[in-house]
């Protein structure tokens, strides 16, 4: 693909805001006529980068002319953006689809629409069509720009919207976005994903990869900063490949080094980092910049060479290790995080030992660990698995085991010290009621006199679970 054509063209855009326009005139109309404007909710699944593109779906609701629902229960219009990446999301998913038939019966002029990447996949998209018949709009991750193009044809034709194409997919700058959260800020800097690991669907339904241009990634997070924004997070399903499909100047490690450098007071993360592509460059910004968390979401997968290579993840237990030692020696006391498939097809019990063994070698912060989930389509979805699934449970529960041990000890030794902590939001806990993050990226449970929210703040930690510190502000 040539870079040029990557990028919606301008005139396609204007063509959009047009649909925008001619939606919130209907949408106006409907409020002088009852004196109630309609409003829309957005519910989001998967990963961060789907939480990014619902940002944008909002932004152009509310362009549309509908004022955001706190839920689906009384919104005339619902869309909800959907995950593949196991079959557990899927089924929620549908499950919730599913309940939405009840409001539509009362409510028979509700727009319902699904999209993101359960519908980019065709067997799926079948499916919504023929068992779904109350689903209004489908649209797959390729649609997102045409979202408002697909609610006035809904409101002005009355008939099912599809719009699911299959492509290697394009860049959209400057959509509308509505963001939630004030303090912290989801900037993708590049789509897709190029890597095919064998159990994986994302590069199926998210296309090639594609990097944003430095300058649009810059001016999006100055104008996050400019909104009192303190965290940000560079989004890519490997953002170690950014700037490789378009030739810029430019690689991950540049682009990461320029937002550090941008003036104010905020913290960047970044996920996430494929360890094929990790480099010591990388490794070296994070440590030369104060503004780099301290931190590392290096997903390994899995501890046994053969299943890498079963994997297709282009490394070894021994390259990675490599690299944590690295990461280790140049950035005291940093964090590392990763994901880890259990029961991959043929995993035997010495395969299943060697992740045991690496998770206890690197001692993780945490881990985000999932049991296989076949994927129609992927090469690891025909490989022969026999392998039951209480020996796969039993693993699963087996290495929850060892980490929540590892976590537990990890963060006993914060216990009594003071961290630098940005208060988010509130939280769920009677006595620490503010949630808030360590510079590491510590889930912080924060007790305060003050108003503290959307500061940073230097906290004592009284305690701690395998999951999170409990701190107290120390007025400084
Ligand atoms: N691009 C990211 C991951 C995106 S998916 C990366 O490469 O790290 C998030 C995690 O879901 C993956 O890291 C993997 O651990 C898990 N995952 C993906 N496909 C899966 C499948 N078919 N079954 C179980 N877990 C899966
Ligand atoms: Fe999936 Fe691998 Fe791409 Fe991550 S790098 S999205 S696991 S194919
Ligand atoms: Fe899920 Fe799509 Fe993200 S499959 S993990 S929402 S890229």
């Amino acid at each position: 693909m040539e870079k040029k054509d990557v990028f919606v063209p301008r005139e396609a855009l204007e063509r959009q805001e047009g649909f925008m326009a001619r939606v919130a005139r209907i949408n106006d109309l409907y409020r002088a006529e009852t004196g109630r404007q309609r409003t829309a909710f957005v519910d989001c699944y998967g990963c961060q980068q789907n939480e990014a593109d619902a940002e944008r779906m909002r932004g152009m609701l509310v362009r549309m002319g509908y004022a955001m629902a706190p839920d689906e229960r009384e919104a005339d219009a619902v869309v909800i953006n959907t995950c593949a990446v196991r079959e557990h999301a899927e089924m929620r998913v549908l499950g919730n689809v599913g309940a939405l038939s009840h409001y539509k019966k009362a409510r028979p002029d509700m727009i319902i629409a699904v999209g993101g990447c359960m519908p980019q996949q065709e067997s799926m998209s079948a499916r919504l069509k023929r068992s779904f018949p109350y689903v209004d709009i489908v649209f797959g991750t390729h649609a997102l720009w045409r979202l408002p193009e697909m609610f006035y044809t809904k409101l002005v034709e009355d008939h099912r919207v599809f719009d699911i194409e299959n492509e290697d997919g394009h860049i959209a700058e400057g959509l509308p976005v509505l963001r939630k959260d004030h303090i912290r800020g989801w900037v993708s800097i590049m789509y897709g994903c190029n890597n095919f690991c064998s159990y994986c669907i994302v590069p199926y339904v998210r296309g090639r990869e594609r990097s944003r241009r430095p300058e649009d990634v810059l001016t999006e997070v100055r104008a996050l900063l400019d909104s009192g924004c303190r965290e940000i997070n560079l989004l890519g399903q490997n953002v170690n490949s950014y700037g490789r499909d378009s030739g810029f100047a430019w690689d991950f490690s540049d682009l990461l080094a320029a937002v550090c450098e941008l003036p104010g007071d905020f913290i960047v993360r970044f996920m996430t980092s494929h360890p094929k592509d990790a480099t010591q460059k990388l490794i070296d910004t994070i440590a030369s910049h104060e503004k780099a968390a301290p931190q590392l979401h290096l997903p390994v997968q899995s501890g046994s060479d053969r299943i890498l290579r079963l994997m297709n993840r282009h490394y070894t237990v021994a390259d990675y290790l490599s690299l944590i030692d690295y990461a280790r020696a140049r950035i005291p006391g940093i964090a590392f995080t990763s994901d880890i498939i259990v029961g991959f097809p043929g995993e035997t019990e010495e395969d299943f030992l060697g992740t045991m063994e690496l998770v206890q070698k690197v001692r993780y912060h945490s881990l985000f660990t999932f049991q296989f989930s076949p994927r129609k389509g992927t090469p690891a979805a025909e490989m022969p698995d026999d392998t039951p699934h209480e020996v796969v449970q039993a693993r699963f529960e087996r290495l929850l085991e060892v980490q929540n041990a590892i976590s537990q000890e990890l963060h006993e030794a914060y216990v009594g010290k003071t961290v630098r902590v940005l208060a988010e939001g509130e939280s769920r806990v009677a006595d620490y009621p503010i949630s808030a993050r360590s510079d590491g990226g510590r889930p912080v449970y924060l007790k305060s006199e003050r108003d503290v929210v959307g500061q940073f703040v230097t906290a004592r930690v009284d305690r701690c679970s395998p999951w999170a510190l409990y701190a107290t502000d120390l007025g400084r």
